[in-house]
C-alpha cells in the first residue's frame, strides 16, 4: 500500500520534478504567492476581474447590483448595500433571491475589527413532525415535499436584513426598501436570463394559478426579452414593508395575508410562527490555510466546517507544485471531499438542539489523520469510507453577493428558496416565491436529500429546527482585513465550489477571474461519483479513472460572485456561468462611475 509520505518520498527520490502550477489560462505558473508579488490582476491572465477604487459588489444580477454600488454611492456602508441588494434580488432575481426565503450572511464590521456569522435560516413550522411527507403507503409524498405550501418552512429573510441593519447599518430601512419597490412597481426590462429561465421553469410556475399570473401575460404568454416586467403583488408587499418596517412581515398585513394563504392550502405556518421567528448571531467557524485566516459559516450550515477540514487535510500536499488540473491534485481534492461529505452526514445538525463538534471537525490534527489515509494511486470507494471517529481529537437555486466598503466592511449573502422558484407558491396577493427549504431536512437517514446528500436523525424534522444547508458565505482575512469575499449557490457543490476557489487563488496563485472561470469538478461520498465540468485535461481524466474515480461530466456548477481586497483596489469577479451576473466597483472622485 503506498501512502501519501510513501508516495512523495518516492517521487523526490525518482527525483521527478513537479510541475508548476499550470492553470487554465497558463499564467498561474509565474504566480509569485499571493502577497508578494502577486498575481491578483496580471496582464498575461486570460480572463480579468473588474477594479473599483472605493468598493465592490459582487451579485448575480446587474439592476441588483447597481442598486448595491447607488447605495455606496450615497455614502451607505457595506451593510446598507447588503440590506439593499438582498431586497433588489428579491424582485430581479426571482429564481433565487427572495424574502419568502432564509440563509446566511458572514458581516465584518471594520470598527471592531470583529466578523458575526448571522443565522436567519427558516425553521420549521410548531406543526410540522418527522412524518409530514410520508403517504399512507410509506413513500415519500414528492409533490408535498417540494411544491406545496406545506413544503416551505418559515422565512428568515426580512428578519435577517432588518437584523444587520439595525445593528450594524447606517441607513434607514425605509430608504433601503425603496430601489426593490421601485423595481417592483415601475417594472424592469426582462433579461435574456430572466426570459429563459422563465420559459423553462414554465410548468412548474404554472401549477399555482397565483404564480402563473405573476409570471406570465394574461394568456399565459411568455415575457420576452426587453418587456417591462412590473410586479404589482410584489410592489404592495415592498410598500407595506416600507411603511410598517419589517415586522409587517412577521406581525402585521403582511403575515396576515400569509398565514390566510396556509390555512387555506394545507400549509402548516401560523401566526405564532412568523412572530416566534428569530435571527441567530452564531460564531462563525474559523481556520486557516497557509497564511491566511479564514472565517465561514457555522452550523446549520455545514459549509464552513467542511470547507476548514478541506482546506486543513489539502494543506498536507503540495497541491501548488502538482499543479491545477493535474491528476495528482484533482485527485487528492477528490479524496478530501469524500472525507468531508461523509462527516458532513453523520454530525451536522441545527446547533441549537446538539452538541456539534466543531473543534473537533476543525482540527489540524484530524485533517493530518485523514490525509495520512489517502492513498495516491487509488481511489477509496466510498462504501468503504465511514464518518471519522472524533474520539482521539477532543480539545437546480441561491444566489450569493458580496459586498466590501471603503472602510472594510463586508456583506457576504448566501440566500435561497431551495429550489429554483422554491415551492412554485405565491400566496395571493404577497407577490412573492415562498420557499421548499424543508426539503433540506433528512426525511429518513436512509433517504438522501433532493441533492443526494445523506443525513443524521439530528437533522430530522422537529418543530422550531433549523435544517442543515451547504450554503457557505465565505471571508478570508489576511492581518485581521477582509482580503477575499466569496459564495455561490449549486445546492450539496456549494461547498466544493467554494473550495476550489480558494485553493485557485490562495494555492495556485490565479487572480478570481481566472480562478473562478476554471473547471470545477464535485464529490460529495455518495452517489460514489467524480462529477467534472469540461475543459480538464483528458490526459488527467485518463488518469483518474485507472485509479478507480468513477467520473461524470457535469454542466457548469455554482456561480460565484467574489470580491478580494489588495490593499489598495478593489477586485470583483462574477461567475461567467450563469448570465446576467454583474461586478461593478465604486470609483469616487474623478472616476468613471
Ligand atoms: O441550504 C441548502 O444547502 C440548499 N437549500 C441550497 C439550495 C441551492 O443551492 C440550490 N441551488 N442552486
Amino acid at each position: 500500500m503506498i501512502t501519501r509520505s510513501t508516495h512523495w518520498a518516492i517521487r523526490i527520490c525518482l527525483g521527478v520534478s513537479f510541475v508548476f502550477g499550470l492553470g487554465p489560462s497558463g499564467a498561474q505558473s509565474q504566480a509569485a504567492t499571493i502577497g508578494q508579488a502577486s498575481p491578483i490582476n496580471e496582464y498575461s491572465a486570460i480572463h480579468h476581474p473588474v477594479v473599483g477604487r472605493k468598493g465592490m459588489v459582487s451579485s448575480q444580477n446587474e439592476a441588483a447590483t447597481r442598486v448595491g454600488v447607488e447605495i455606496l454611492k450615497q455614502g451607505g456602508n457595506a451593510i446598507d448595500a447588503g440590506v439593499a441588494v438582498g431586497l433588489a434580488l428579491a424582485v430581479t432575481l426571482p429564481r433565487a433571491g427572495n424574502i419568502g426565503g432564509g440563509g446566511f450572511m458572514l458581516v465584518h464590521i471594520a470598527e471592531e475589527q470583529r466578523t458575526v456569522a448571522i443565522d436567519f435560516r427558516e425553521t420549521a413550522p410548531s406543526l410540522a413532525h418527522p412524518d409530514m411527507y410520508f403517504g399512507p403507503d410509506g413513500e415519500v409524498d414528492n409533490a408535498e415535499y417540494r411544491s406545496t405550501h406545506k413544503s416551505s418552512a418559515v422565512p428568515g429573510t426580512i428578519a435577517g436584513l432588518a437584523h444587520i441593519l439595525e445593528k450594524y447599518g447606517t441607513m434607514d430601512w425605509a430608504e433601503l426598501v425603496e430601489p426593490a419597490l421601485k423595481l417592483a412597481r415601475e417594472g424592469f426590462p426582462v433579461t435574456q436570463d430572466l426570459a429563459n429561465n422563465l420559459r423553462a421553469s414554465k410548468a412548474r410556475l404554472t401549477i399555482n394559478p397565483v404564480t402563473a399570473s405573476i409570471f406570465y401575460k394574461e394568456e399565459g404568454q411568455d415575457y420576452q426579452v426587453g418587456d417591462i416586467f412590473r410586479q404589482s403583488q410584489l410592489a404592495w408587499t415592498l410598500e407595506q414593508l416600507k411603511t410598517h418596517g419589517p415586522r409587517a412581515f412577521y406581525e402585521g398585513e403582511i403575515a396576515k395575508r400569509l398565514v390566510g394563504g396556509m390555512e387555506s392550502h394545507n400549509g402548516l405556518i401560523t401566526m405564532e410562527d412568523l412572530k416566534n421567528y428569530s435571527v441567530i448571531e452564531r460564531e462563525p467557524v474559523r481556520g486557516t490555510f497557509r497564511d491566511f485566516d479564514i472565517t465561514a459559516m457555522s452550523a446549520p450550515s455545514s459549509g464552513g466546517m467542511a470547507i476548514v477540514q478541506m482546506l486543513n487535510i489539502l494543506e498536507n500536499f503540495p497541491i501548488r507544485e502538482l499543479g491545477y488540473g493535474s491528476a495528482d491534485a484533482m485527485h487528492i481534492m477528490t479524496e478530501s471531499m469524500k472525507l468531508a461529505y461523509a462527516d458532513r452526514s453523520k454530525y451536522l445538525g441545527d446547533p441549537d438542539y446538539l452538541d456539534l463538534p466543531v473543534e473537533e471537525l476543525t482540527s489540524k490534527l484530524y485533517a493530518k489523520h485523514l490525509a495520512d489515509g489517502i492513498l495516491m494511486e487509488e481511489a477509496r470507494a466510498s462504501d468503504d469510507i465511514l464518518p471519522g471517529d472524533l474520539t482521539p481529537y477532543e480539545s437546480s437555486e441561491t444566489t450569493n453577493y458580496s459586498i466590501l466598503d471603503e472602510e472594510g466592511n463586508a456583506v457576504v449573502n448566501t440566500y435561497t428558496l431551495m429550489a429554483s422558484y422554491g415551492s412554485g407558491v405565491v400566496i395571493e396577493g404577497l407577490g412573492f416565491l415562498m420557499n421548499n427549504n424543508m426539503g433540506n431536512f433528512t426525511l429518513r437517514p436512509d433517504i438522501p436529500d433532493p441533492f443526494g446528500l445523506m443525513g443524521s436523525a439530528d437533522n430530522q424534522i422537529m418543530p422550531g429546527r433549523r435544517p442543515v444547508s451547504s450554503m457557505t458565505p465565505l471571508i478570508v482575512l489576511r492581518d485581521g482585513v477582509p482580503f477575499l469575499l466569496t459564495g455561490s449557490p449549486g445546492g450539496s457543490r456549494i461547498i466544493t465550489t467554494n473550495l476550489q476557489l480558494l485553493v485557485n487563488v490562495l494555492e495556485h496563485g490565479m487572480n478570481i477571474a481566472d480562478a473562478t472561470a476554471a473547471p470545477r469538478i464535485h464529490h460529495q461520498w455518495y452517489p460514489d461519483r467524480l462529477q467534472v465540468e469540461s475543459g480538464f485535461s483528458p490526459d488527467a481524466l485518463r488518469i483518474l479513472e485507472e485509479r478507480g474515480h468513477g467520473l461524470s461530466l457535469s454542466a457548469g456548477m455554482g456561480s460565484l460572485q467574489t470580491v478580494l481586497f489588495d490593499g489598495d483596489l478593489y477586485y470583483g469577479y462574477s461567475d461567467p456561468r450563469r448570465p446576467g451576473a454583474m461586478s461593478l466597483g465604486v470609483q469616487g472622485q474623478g472616476g468613471w462611475q
